[in-house]
């Protein structure tokens, strides 16, 4: 049986907290597309394919065509940021976007122009701007939010809004007393208590709203009890956390490949220059170990160490990254990875991966807010944890190990998807296949 999902008609706001580099590129692409000036490449929602039914019915869909997503045409962008430079300007600032693409859309990047950030030093050292709320106190700073949001949708006449953090990666915290029931974080917000960040504050004010919140960085935000709880009784979708491009995308993709043929791993050395904002950011020792435990958990979990001693039990795992300007967005990594064999035979994978980090990452954007406000018209609500093939350090239910492996995390998109669209769940099994072969030839 189709669940009942309501139709995706009138326009979709996205907007996104921080409109930094991830922000613009992904805002940018979408016009370009919509003007024909370019494909959504990179987007598994707009360019990729879904099976359905048996192998024999060659029924193979864009997942476009077949669950009902919002159209590209009828999305209108907004956002918030510290710095007050429109999208056009922010684009050119960020230079992962060439010139000439870009003043082909000026104007329609120039009319998307932020909103004041809520912004406290604390949490994000190296930046400076100052086109910042004030408030009486954190409480009052999230209702700003929410009028930010409903007047957001009033004026442009939209039916529905998601918010998808794009805003730099905050310090790192653990969570704690005023992170685990919604009474206590709504007394903390009337308190100003510090342990409750700028990006809780977003976070907060669009799930009290029902409106559904991804997490691209891998600060805590959303993945604390306080708000699963509010998204539970706001029947609200939440997502999170840090979109995994780059580096982490590699390593997903390479590691259950080496699981899956029960080579032994005894190191795994990832090095990274990067001359972005998000670097500048990441350059803070603070800043960086919120990055860091995001990306140490992936080989953690793919390899579970604790099952595979022989092969995985000494693994030595370190993640680097460097700002260096010259690079701008243009990412550079390295990978050295030690691997054994038969008989315990070294051997030694390298990899140099030259990616332009806003790239990878802005159909990420754009897919997450398609299926999050899917979500939100299906009436699921909580941690959506079929979205974790997008994220770097995927929330779960408490006590629930992530799933990092990247075709496992695909083929439970899809299978959810599927699910959604009452389309039987595909197992790979294969033996019916066989079995009506057989029959036949009786
Ligand atoms: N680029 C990637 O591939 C990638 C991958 C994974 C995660 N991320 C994360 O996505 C985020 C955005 O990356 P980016 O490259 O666009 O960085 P960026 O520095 O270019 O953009 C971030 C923007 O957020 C703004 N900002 C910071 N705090 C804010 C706040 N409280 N409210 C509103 N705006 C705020 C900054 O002024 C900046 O313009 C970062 O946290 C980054 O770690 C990026």
């Amino acid at each position: 049986m189709s669940q009942q999902i309501r139709k995706a008609a009138g326009k979709l706001g996205i907007l996104t907290p921080g409109m930094g580099a991830v922000a613009t590129t992904f805002m940018a692409g979408v016009i370009a597309i919509n003007k024909g000036l370019s494909k959504p490449i990179g987007s598994v929602s707009q360019m990729g394919n879904i099976r359905l039914g048996k192998r024999t019915e060659d029924r193979n869909p864009l997942i476009k065509d077949f669950v009902p997503l919002a159209n590209l045409k009828d999305i209108v962008f907004g956002g918030w940021d510290l710095y007050e430079d429109n999208v056009y300007e922010a684009a050119m600032h960020a230079k992962v976007l060439d010139a000439h693409m870009l003043l082909q859309i000026k104007p329609e990047l120039e009319a998307i122009r932020p909103m004041k950030a809520v912004f406290d030093r604390t949490f994000v050292k190296n930046l400076d701007g100052t086109y910042i709320k004030t408030g009486a106190n954190k409480m009052d700073l999230a209702k700003q939010v929410m009028d930010d949001i409903e007047n957001f949708k009033d004026a442009n006449d939209l039916d529905r809004v998601v918010l998808v953090w794009c805003g730099s990666t905050e310090i790192y915290f653990e969570a704690s007393e005023v992170h685990s029931t919604i009474e206590a974080f709504e007394q903390g917000l009337k308190d100003s208590d510090p342990n409750i960040s700028p990006s809780m504050i977003y976070a907060y004010a669009a799930i009290k709203l029902g409106v559904p919140f991804a997490n691209g960085a891998p600060n805590l935000t959303c993945d604390i009890p306080a708000l699963v709880e509010l998204s539970k009784l706001t029947s609200t979708p939440i997502a999170g956390k840090d979109f995994k491009t780059g580096q982490t995308l590699m390593k997903t993709i390479l590691a259950p490949g080496l699981y899956a043929r029960a080579l032994g791993v005894s190191g795994w050395f990832s090095t990274n220059i990067l001359g972005n904002r998000d670097g500048l950011v990441l350059d803070d020792p603070d800043n960086f170990k919120t990055k860091e435990v995001s990306k140490l958990g992936v080989l953690e979990d793919i390899f579970k160490p604790e099952d595979n001693p022989d092969l995985y039990g000494e693994i030595y795992h370190k993640v680097r990254i460097n700002y260096y300007p010259p690079h701008g967005d243009n990412k550079e990594s390295w990978d050295n990875i030690d691997i054994f064999g038969w008989m315990g035979y070294q051997m030694q994978i390298k990899v140099n991966f030259l990616c332009r980090d806003s790239i990878l990452a802005a159909p990420i954007v754009l897919d997450l807010a398609l299926f999050i406000d899917l979500a939100k018209r299906a009436d699921m609500s909580g941690i959506q944890e079929w979205l974790s093939f997008y994220l770097k350090s995927p929330q779960t239910a408490e006590g629930l190990r992530p799933e990092h492996d990247i075709f496992k995390q695909l083929i439970k998109l899809q299978n959810t998807l599927r699910h959604l669209m009452g389309e039987d769940l595909i197992t790979h099994l294969g033996l019916d296949y066989y079995q009506e072969l057989v029959d036949e030839i009786l």
